[in-house]
């Protein structure tokens, strides 16, 4: 990669180690004696500079969480505040890096990259990864959006991913529990990469601060499933179509997966593969199989209604 870039030192230069080692872009004089550069992304990249304020002290045991995150310690217990400690590094990328040094594109997914991570802490009693989910793709919506205002993107590529997510983010409607961003038009265009910015804020944080619940991840569920309609409608072009799909089956993967066993559906598994198979490759998308697959998924989730139609036959 650093020879297509024509870049001397990758693990020194800031165009790589902005992500890959960030301490690497501080000026060594600005770094304590007991920094490790070469260390990659590290501890302090993640929970915040360790000044004196909180580092010594928050190994106390009468310490609570809250006693450490007011003497610094960034908040990561906070699903807004972790998404927006991760997004940074894991959606926008400049598109140099991809054309040309085939870095590989990223796509932020909070929950699945928490549970990847390896991870060295439990997650409160109440934890739900369909909330992690949701916070995560709506800072991921406005960090595209903030990418494509600002041109620090490549819109042809990055357009039909930034109309995809929109169009997911639009189609999870919980009501007032959690209401869809609204209002934004999916051309891409400044007054819509604007308003996408501003409301994927706005749900982001209503998403990381209300009590989640299964029955709100089985909602979202259900909703997605019955977008099949969506992906016959001759108006939206293949790619935008391919784009909804890529982020659509990741969506079904992660809400089902956070729903305990018992409430998952059974039937689901097999139909829910064949959506992620058809998912796979943005050119050979077929709009209309990826509809037919994913009406047999939402048949799939609700056996009973499966059985009536069946019998009707
Ligand atoms: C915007 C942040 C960012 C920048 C800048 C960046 N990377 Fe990455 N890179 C990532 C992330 C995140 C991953 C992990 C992607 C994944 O596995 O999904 C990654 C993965 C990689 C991989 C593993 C690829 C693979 O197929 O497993 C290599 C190698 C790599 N980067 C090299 C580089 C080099 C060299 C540069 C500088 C020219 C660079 N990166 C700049 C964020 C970045
Ligand atoms: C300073 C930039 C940076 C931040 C902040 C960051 N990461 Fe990463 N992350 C990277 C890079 C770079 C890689 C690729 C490392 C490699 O392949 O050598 C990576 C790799 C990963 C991987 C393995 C590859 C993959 O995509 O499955 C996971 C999982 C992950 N990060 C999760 C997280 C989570 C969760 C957070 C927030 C709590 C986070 N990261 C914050 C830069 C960052
Ligand atoms: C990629 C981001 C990332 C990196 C790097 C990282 N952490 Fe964490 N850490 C988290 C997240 C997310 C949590 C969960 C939120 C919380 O409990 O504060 C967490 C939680 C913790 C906890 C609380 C555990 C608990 O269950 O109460 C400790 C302790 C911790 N990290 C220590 C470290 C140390 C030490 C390092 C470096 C060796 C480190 N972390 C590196 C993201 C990271």
């Amino acid at each position: 990669m650093a020879e297509a870039l024509k870049i001397d030192n990758p693990t020194k230069s800031a165009t790589c180690a902005a992500c890959h080692a960030p301490l690497q872009t501080v000026e060594p004089t600005f770094l304590a004696a007991n920094a490790h550069p070469e260390d990659g992304v590290s501890c302090v990249t993640c929970h915040g500079v360790s000044t004196d304020d909180w580092l010594r002290s928050h190994t106390r045991p009468d310490w609570t969480h809250q006693d450490r995150v007011a003497a610094g310690m960034r908040d990561l217990r906070n699903l807004y505040i972790r998404a927006n400690s991760c997004v940074a590094c894991h959606q926008n990328i400049d598109p140099q890096l991809v054309k040309v040094g085939r870095h590989p594109q990223l796509i932020f997914e909070l929950d699945g990259q928490a549970v990847s991570e390896p991870k060295h802490w439990t997650e409160a009693a109440n934890w739900q990864g369909g909330q992690a989910w949701f916070v995560g793709q709506a800072v991921a919506l406005r960090e595209m959006s903030w990418a494509l205002a600002h041109e620090r993107t490549d819109a042809d590529l990055d357009a039909p991913r930034w109309a995809g997510l929109l169009w997911l983010l639009q189609r999870c409607d919980a009501g007032d529990a959690l209401p869809p961003i609204a209002a934004v038009s999916n051309e891409a265009s400044q007054a819509s990469y604007a308003g996408a910015m501003d409301q994927a804020d706005v749900i982001a944080r209503r998403g990381a601060e209300i009590t989640w619940s299964s029955d709100l991840t089985k909602t979202l569920v259900k909703k997605l499933a019955a977008t099949h309609p969506d992906f016959l409608d001759a108006a939206t072009a293949q790619p935008v179509q391919a784009r909804r799909a890529e982020r659509l089956v990741l969506a079904l993967d992660r809400l089902l997966a956070s729903l305990p066993v018992a409430q998952r559906p059974p039937a689901a598994g097999a139909p829910l593969d064949k959506l992620f198979q058809l998912a796979q490759s943005v050119p050979d998308f077929s709009p209309k199989d990826f509809a037919r697959e994913l009406a047999a998924f939402e048949m799939a989730l609700n056996p009973v209604a499966d059985a009536k139609v069946a019998s009707r036959d």
